[in-house]
Parts: structure tokens; C-alpha cells; sequence
């Protein structure tokens, strides 16, 4: 028989492992607050944040799924735009109305919700457990909420303990959520922004087009080549966006060139060649004033060096040349094969892809080649609408 005391013993042993665990608890939620505050300064990309944020949740909470939903207000719905567990991947093609459900109500009210018995509350929908085969008994939701504004839900769901969401598990969603929010409208600022930026670039590559009538449309054309191409190899988003605006702005420095050379509608003399090669480095040198396009610069500087090491500015060759100017340079010469010059009619696709091939090793990339053409033979429709009549 255990005495009083020792009775008494056991429950302080109790009492402690209990403060201990708690202790631990409340440690690694800190440490979760910690690495995603953090996170959010080193990941310039919400998908990526969000991404990392979902798991570390999941598992700081012992949930069996999380999600983040987000509202598209036209449609009065909600998907998902990151989902964690067994169904992760099934849900991201779900949309629900922000009418019904648990996320719904959340997302209507802007008020969180914590649901230890699903069966028990009638805001409950089955709709996605439907869709995905998983069994929601419990779910913890908050608002996603940026200054007045409802951007989505975050939401983890059952216990993988068997315990009950609590209010300090609602603490840390309702943390995280504010960070995701803070992530989520610096993306969308950044993303006005760079819109912005777009659409100044694409005014200034149609001025520069505008100064030669055979070239409309050109510098629109060569960015969607050098993209096209740029899809069949591994580019970054940032890599894409560089070759995005060195596309449309491969021939900026043509500003500089005087008109007599530059609309001249015979071929240029000896004399007059040297003044038409300067316009890759009036172009890097008006690119090196402008800070968002600085990762364009080497692509515009170098979009008219060959793979043999004979073109120019500084005759470099082979791999010295970066990708996306061997890739650049693939682009702009099949359109200026494929469309009319003032001293030729334009050539066929077909018979400007096999001169590409032809010179593949000695003018242009073998590995840019290819990539360009397999990638427009999988596509050439998407491309050809902003092409003119050859
Ligand atoms: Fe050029």
C-alpha cells in the first residue's frame, strides 16, 4: 500500500515531468517562431516560404495535415495553395466555396476556429474528405489577415498524439499566420512593382524597335524565343526574369547608333560596321544605371559573341559566354532569319531551324540549339501569332 507521502511523492514526480514536458513544448514552439521569422527575411519567394513554414508546423503541432488556403474573391472561393500531409497533393486542385466549411466560416468571420470534434459542429463540411480519402476529426484554423483584409486560412488538422488542439497551439497558428500575411502582401508589392517594370522595359524595347520598320515586334519576339528556349533547360525564376528582360532589351544600346546605319537599306560598308558592333556595350552601359535589370546586363553585353570566339565586343568563346547570351543568341537570329529584311525575304521555320542546327559549334551553343529547338518543336503555335506574315 502506498502511503500518503509517498503518494504525495509521486505526484510532485508527476507534477515535474509534467512542467518539463511543457517546458519542451513551449521551447520548440519558440524555436518554430524563431526559424520562420527568420525565414521570412532569407526567402524572397512566398511559395518557397510557405513551403518550408507547412512542415515545421505540422510537426511543432503534431498535426497530421496543414494547409494554407487562399481566397479568390471573384470566384467567392478558396484553394489551396500549399498542402501538407497524405493528401497534400490532391487537395491543390480542390477549390471550396467560402460559403461552407470550417475554412469558409474562417475565412468569412476572419475569426479563428478550433474544432477538437468535427461530427459535433455543423460549420464541419465533408466535401474535401470526399475528394481525398482522409478522415478530419479535429481542425485548428485561423484567419490569414493582412491590415483589414482576409487573404486565405491556415489550418492544421487531427492530432498525431491523440490529444486535443489547446490555445496555445492556437497561439503559434495565429503567430504564423501573421507572418505568412506579412509574406504574402511583400510578394504581392513586389509583384505590382515588378509589373511596373515590365511594362516601362517592354515600352522602351518597342521604341527601339520603332527606329527600324523591319525590326517591329522584334524585341517582343526574342524575349519569348529566349524564354521558349530557356523552358527546356534549368533556369531559376530569378535567371528567367534576367533572360525576361535581356530578351526584350538585347538591342537597347541601338539607341546610340546613328539612324543613317542603322536604317540603311543596303548592307553596311567596312567603316559602318564597326559603329553597328558598339551597340552591345552601349546597351550593358545603359542597362549598369538601372539596378533591376542588372542580372540582363551580361546578356545584353554579350548577345552578339559567337561559340567559336569570333564575335564581339570582346571576342569570348565556348562556355565564357554565359548561357543565357548563347541562349539569346540563338533566339535573335532565328527571328531575324524568319521575318523580312530590307535585303531579304524571311527564310521558312524549318529551313531557319536547320541553319541553327548547321551552325550549332561554331556561331551558336550546341546545348542552347537544342534546347531552342526541341522546346519550339513541342510548342510552335504558342510563338507564331506575334510573328509577322514571312
Ligand atoms: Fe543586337
Amino acid at each position: 500500500m502506498v502511503s500518503v507521502d509517498r503518494a504525495g511523492e509521486v505526484n510532485e514526480v508527476r507534477d515535474i515531468e509534467a512542467t518539463v514536458a511543457e517546458t519542451e513544448q513551449y521551447r520548440e514552439r519558440l524555436d518554430l517562431l524563431y526559424k520562420v521569422g527568420k525565414k521570412v527575411g532569407s526567402v524572397s519567394e512566398v511559395a518557397k516560404l510557405l513551403d518550408q513554414i507547412l512542415p515545421m508546423t505540422q510537426q511543432t503541432l503534431k498535426a497530421e495535415a496543414s494547409s494554407m488556403l487562399l481566397i479568390d474573391r471573384e470566384k467567392n472561393e478558396l484553394y489551396f495553395r500549399v498542402a501538407e500531409g497524405k493528401a497534400g497533393s490532391l487537395l491543390k486542385r480542390v477549390r471550396l466555396s467560402m460559403d461552407s466549411g470550417i475554412a469558409g466560416w474562417v475565412a468569412r468571420q476572419g475569426r479563428p476556429l478550433l474544432v477538437n470534434d468535427v461530427t459535433r459542429d455543423t460549420r464541419f463540411s465533408r466535401e474535401t474528405d470526399e475528394v481525398t480519402g482522409f478522415t478530419t476529426r479535429s481542425v485548428l484554423a485561423v484567419p490569414v489577415v493582412s491590415g483589414r483584409e482576409v487573404l486565405g486560412v491556415l489550418e492544421v488538422v487531427n492530432k498525431t498524439d491523440g490529444s486535443m488542439f489547446n490555445e496555445q497551439d492556437l497561439a503559434v497558428l495565429m503567430a504564423l499566420a501573421s507572418t505568412a500575411a506579412i509574406a504574402i502582401s511583400n510578394a504581392r508589392l513586389h509583384q505590382e512593382v515588378l509589373d511596373g517594370y515590365k511594362s516601362t522595359v517592354k515600352t522602351l524595347a518597342a521604341a527601339i524597335d520603332a527606329k527600324d520598320p523591319y525590326t517591329c515586334g522584334h524585341s517582343q519576339r526574342v524575349m519569348e524565343y529566349t524564354l521558349l528556349g530557356a523552358s527546356a533547360m534549368a533556369f531559376s525564376q530569378g535567371e528567367l526574369q534576367a533572360l525576361e528582360f535581356g530578351g526584350l532589351l538585347h538591342d537597347v544600346g541601338k539607341i546610340g547608333v546613328e539612324d543613317a546605319i542603322l536604317r540603311k537599306s543596303g548592307p553596311l560598308t567596312p567603316e559602318e560596321w564597326p559603329v553597328m558592333h558598339t551597340h552591345p556595350l552601349i546597351g550593358a552601359n545603359i542597362i549598369d544605371e538601372v539596378p533591376f535589370l542588372a542580372a540582363a546586363r551580361d546578356f545584353i553585353l554579350y548577345h552578339h559573341e559567337r561559340y567559336d570566339g569570333t564575335g564581339y565586343p570582346e571576342g569570348l568563346g565556348g562556355e565564357d559566354i554565359p548561357i543565357g547570351a548563347r541562349l539569346l543568341a540563338v533566339a535573335d537570329a532565328f527571328d531575324t532569319m524568319t521575318t523580312d529584311r530590307s535585303y531579304r525575304a524571311a527564310r521558312s521555320t524549318d529551313k531557319a531551324l536547320n541553319e541553327l542546327e548547321r551552325r550549332a559549334g561554331i556561331q551558336f551553343c550546341p546545348v542552347a540549339v537544342e534546347a531552342f529547338i526541341s522546346a519550339f518543336r513541342k510548342q510552335p503555335g504558342a510563338l507564331l501569332q506575334s510573328q509577322p506574315e514571312a
